[in-house]
């Protein structure tokens, strides 16, 4: 009988993938002593998301983290994920401190560690397999799945057969967006089986397009060993198969499985407790936990996708959305054909975003493709197109070798730079992995953490600043009510595969929200909404209406122009596809003078929570559509927030290391 293994990824990726990591060690400390009677072949706790959410969120030293898991679990080897050169971000960063980040890891309590690089260039990954063998670990070798003319099986058995050569224990074939289909996982396992039968094979994707369990049983009859499952509460949607509903399909098949079932009943009946906590206050959204199929179509991640939406809506040009989804496949090709991972995902979408609304193609360039362009973060799976290179750099010189080659050493000048800031070797390397969200970390932990509600009472201070933003502005963001105001005269945006339900007869009795809040049946009206706990006053009327009367604001917001549904300004969630597409937001005739100090003003916002890594723009400075105007980080990743148009900077509403949320006020022009 055939032997089946499993890596349970509650603690990892389904925290990761389901709940954005919020899982703190005291939720699920109380069920590590049950994980580690289950007999999983390795429990994956610990890189990926989880060191950057401890010290950013969860205010916990991720290594202690590790350590007490470590004390909990002696019986079971733990697992981490490990972006090769870029150790849990993007960058890449010299061998000393990947060297160090593997010893320390291991030091720590991994025992395997499961290492890849977004480009499966294998010179990212050698240094980190050869100190985690050095160290006496376990380097589990890692394809990123993904699907391309060249991305042949012999490409990918070439790779694997370097990846035995330097050392590795295993192979893992990850799939991190859930596009590979059984009959791809059939093959590729079976071209892999025959050419290191000798390495474990292991299984990762995840259920976002509901192939997951298919893929993995076709992976197990061509002969894959181990499986990465979550245990049912955490599992399906944007994570794993659910590790007892592959553990009865496989034994009744034949396969023996050597997993404690009472252990797996109950941590399954512990974290459903906790993914009810979560579902109540809002961290777990149901459709996380459903199917989406849309991604098959576009054959690009789901996360890809929704940025692609996300970019184009901050536009005000969702309309050019089929345009950007036929010039997306086309860049990947340009660019050599990179894995859809991040953060090349961002990068392809970004570009295909530039090359639409820019008019032409490659006009603008963002510094992550330059920098791509040039060799830096490895080498591309196809050469990149080379007129297209020779436009992007110009006379850049090109990467020699390795990039990481170039870097000096940094860990022991880190180290004397932080002095007693850091108490440990763990905490230089927290830093240089995360140098603001560390020193920010060290700070509070300094203070002994003061509690969270006064780092809330400092919030206001840092909305206060834009006081001097346009109020026009102010208005933008306009909450969830507002496909009641499209119904209007202006049709749907249209997504494609999307197709908007008719909405249902109400109740006679029923008064939709935009009525109790004090809006007019045809949605005109003024009223009080509040973003972010500080209150802004709304005045919505026709785009062709006189303008709407405006009573004296509530709080610190005066009075508002209408925005109108087709002149919505630029960062409302779905702008309506008669609005112009360019992003300087046209007035509307309702917005009239009086009540529009800032017509013609445009609202940067940011596009994702994160937090300002640099200002690259000035009060007062002119600007072109494109130029960057703030450095955001989220996740380790630098995102470009650009100018939609061009103008004059007005006012800036944050300053460096300030946190930020989706749509908030970055940057005001004029
Ligand atoms: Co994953």
């Amino acid at each position: 009988m055939r032997k089946v293994q499993f890596t349970e990824t509650v603690l990892r990726d389904a925290n990761q993938s389901l709940i954005a990591t919020r899982l703190p060690y005291s939720k699920f400390e109380p069920i590590l002593e049950t994980m580690d009677k289950a007999g999983f072949y390795s429990a994956e706790v610990w890189g990926g998301a989880t060191f950057d959410v401890c010290l950013r969120y969860l205010r916990e030293d991720p290594w202690e983290r590790l350590r007490k898991i470590r004390a909990k679990m002696p019986n079971t080897k733990l697992q981490m994920l490990l972006r090769g050169q870029n150790i849990l971000g993007y960058k890449h960063y010299p061998d000393d401190v990947v060297r160090k980040f593997v010893e320390y890891s291991v030091k720590n309590g991994i025992d395997i560690i499961r290492i890849f690089d977004a480009l499966n260039d294998v010179r990212n990954l050698e240094v980190a397999i050869d100190e985690t063998v050095k160290q006496g670990a376990h380097a589990s070798g890692t394809i990123c799945f993904t699907t391309s003319p060249v991305h042949t099986l012999e490409k990918n058995v070439k790779m694997v057969k370097e990846l035995k050569e330097m050392g590795v224990a295993s192979i893992c074939i990850k799939d991190m967006a859930g596009l590979m289909g059984p009959k791809e996982a059939y093959d590729l396992v079976s071209a892999i089986k025959d050419a290191v039968p000798e390495l474990p094979l292991v299984i990762h994707t995840h259920c976002t397009t509901g192939l997951a369990y298919m893929t993995q049983l076709k992976a197990v009859e061509a002969g894959a060993d181990v499986l990465d499952t979550a245990i049912s509460p955490f599992s399906g949607g944007t994570s794993q198969p659910a590790t007892e509903s592959m553990v009865y399909a496989l034994r009744h098949m034949g396969y023996e499985v050597d997993l404690n079932d009472k252990a797996l009943v109950e941590m399954a009946n512990f974290f459903k407790d906790v993914r009810a906590d979560f579902l109540k206050d809002g961290t777990l959204d149901p459709i996380s936990m459903s199917t989406d199929t849309q991604c098959l179509n576009y054959q690009i991640p789901g996360g890809m996708l929704s940025n692609l939406i996300s970019q184009l809506k901050m536009m005000n040009a969702i309309n050019r959305l089929d345009e950007v989804l036929e010039e997306t496949p086309k860049v990947r090709a340009d660019l050599g054909y990179p894995p859809l991972v991040t953060p090349t995902s961002q990068m392809v979408g970004s570009q295909a975003v530039q090359n639409v609304l820019a008019g032409e193609r490659y006009k603008v360039v963002g510094k992550e493709i330059k920098a791509y362009c040039r060799g830096e973060y490895g080498r591309t799976p196809a050469p990149i197109d080379p007129d297209i290179q020779k436009k992007i750099l110009g006379d850049t010189p090109l990467v020699k070798g390795r990039y990481a080659d170039s870097l000096e050493p940094e860990f022991e000048k880190t180290k004397k730079e932080l002095g007693d800031t850091a108490k440990s070797d763990e905490d230089v390397l927290s830093y240089i992995a995360f140098p603001q969200v560390a020193m920010a970390f060290f700070k509070d932990r300094e203070a002994g953490f003061p509690p969270k509600e006064e780092k809330k009472k400092e919030e206001p201070k840092k909305q206060a600043a834009p006081a001097a933003a346009p109020k026009a502005v102010e208005t933008a963001p306009i909450p969830a009510w507002q496909g009641h105001v499209y119904y209007t005269e202006v049709p749907a945006p249209t997504v494609p595969g999307y197709t908007s339900r008719p909405i249902p007869p109400f109740a006679a009795s029923y008064q939709p929200p935009y009525l109790q809040m004090g809006m007019r049946e045809d949605c005109t009206g003024t009223f009080t909404v509040t973003v972010n706990g500080k209150p802004y006053q709304v005045s919505v009327a026709k785009a062709d209406a006189a303008a709407a009367p405006v009573a004296a604001a509530p709080a610190a917001a005066a009075p508002a122009p209408a925005p109108a549904p087709a002149a919505a300004p630029a960062p409302a969630p779905a702008p309506a596809p008669a609005a112009t597409p360019a992003a300087a937001p046209a007035p509307a005739p309702a917005a009239a003078p009086a009540a529009a100090p800032a017509a013609g003003e445009t609202a940067v916002n940011s596009p994702m929570p994160g937090s300002i890594f640099k200002i690259e723009c000035s009060v007062g400075q002119s600007v072109k559509a494109g130029d960057t105007l703030i450095v955001l980080e989220a996740m380790k990743m630098e995102i470009e927030v650009s100018a939609p148009a061009d103008g004059t900077v007005k006012s800036i509403a944050v300053s460096n290391g300030d946190t930020v949320n989706t749509d908030d006020l970055l940057v005001i022009l004029g």
